[in-house]
């Protein structure tokens, strides 16, 4: 078995990442073994950022949003020299093995880094975005949408107030999962996504049809792959001649305090990685499959795009 391994956040945060950093570094403790803490994702084992690690080191976060360990993108790591300088300074410590929480990009550094060097890599989905294939679920992505209902609730008040047409932009990067998580539960009248043709002169009609049939004012969740929300805003403010309020979330959908089901699956998702790395098991990222854990070929995760849930999409195409 491996004695001592490092855990690291890279990337986007996301709420629950300190969760799962909790979960890795208390599972490995209990096992007997070593856990360092690498600071400020790949950057931190490039300019050996690092720590050991014990139980109180990650005593009092589980209810905090963003990472305790620091995320950074690191170009460094892009190249085959920085990712060798990483494996000398774990050498360096012994560090035998590596648990990489963050989002596809992240899953990307971490399959060359282990292709490479042979370092045992085991992967947890941390991103908003959802957008990981092989996993239904990413760690923040229920708080992330939480906070953009959240949001949303705010925004009916005051677009019903003025009789206005809100259109609000939310992130997710190429995904639509966000976007039409929150169009769903927030009841938008239109959803686009980069994931779907949308036309935009039906949608002023549509707008105008429900206007005049007595609806106050309208929500329009856009996805931030689509394009700008802005442009989008201005286009429909011209053609309908009502009067548009663009909303863009920005950042305040990456924090917060990470929801229960954040808490409970980063800590489900923390332990089997840290069993897993332990065991010397690579190249897998731990997700959820309808509700259980499951280990995801990490070369199928970074080279397959995740389709968006057939079900929702339905579902948004029949309530929306
Ligand atoms: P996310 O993990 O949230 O998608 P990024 O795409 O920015 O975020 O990736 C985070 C970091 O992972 C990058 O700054 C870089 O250090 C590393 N990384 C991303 N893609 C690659 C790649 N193709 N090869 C090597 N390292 C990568
Ligand atoms: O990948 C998570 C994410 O929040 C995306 O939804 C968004 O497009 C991107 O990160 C923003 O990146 P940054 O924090 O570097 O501006």
């Amino acid at each position: 078995m491996i004695k001592s391994i490092g855990v690291l956040t890279s990337g986007g945060d996301s709420p629950g990442m300190n969760a799962a950093t909790r979960a890795v570094v208390r599972t490995a403790l209990y096992e007997g073994a070593k856990v360092w803490g690498i600071y400020n994702g790949y950057r931190g084992l490039l300019d050996e950022e690092m720590e050991e690690m014990s139980s109180r080191s990650v005593a009092d976060i589980i209810q905090r949003g963003g990472t305790i360990l620091g995320t950074a993108r690191c170009k460094r790591f892009m190249t085959p020299e920085g990712r060798q300088q990483a494996f000398e300074n774990m050498k360096k410590r012994g560090i035998e093995g590596l648990v990489i929480i963050g989002g596809d990009g992240s899953m990307r550094g971490a399959s060359k880094f282990s292709d490479e060097t042979g370092v045992p890599i085991v992967g947890l989905p941390g991103t908003i975005d959802n957008d990981v294939w092989g996993t239904d679920y990413t760690i923040g992505s229920d708080t992330a949408a939480n906070t953009i209902i959240d949001a949303i609730n705010k925004l009916r008040d005051t677009a019903s107030a003025h009789s206005r047409i809100a259109v609000v932009e939310v992130m997710g990067r190429h995904c639509g999962w966000l976007a039409m998580l929150a169009g769903i539960a927030g009841g938008a009248e239109f959803v686009l996504i980069p994931e779907k043709e949308y036309n935009l002169d039906k949608i002023c009609e549509g707008l105008m049809k429900s206007y005049e049939a007595g609806r106050r004012y309208s929500l329009v969740v856009v996805a931030e792959g689509v394009g700008s929300s802005v442009d989008i805003g201005k286009y429909i403010e011209e053609k309908t001649q009502m009067d548009v309020r663009v909303s863009v979330l920005g950042h305040i959908q990456r924090g917060g305090s990470p929801s229960v089901i954040d808490r409970v699956k980063a800590s489900q998702l923390g332990e089997k990685a840290a069993l897993a790395v332990l065991a010397g098991q690579s190249n897998v990222v731990f997700g959820f499959d309808k509700g259980k854990v499951v280990a995801i070929d990490l070369h199928d995760a970074i080279n397959n795009k995740k389709p968006l849930n057939p079900e929702f999409l339905r579902l948004a195409e029949l309530l929306i």
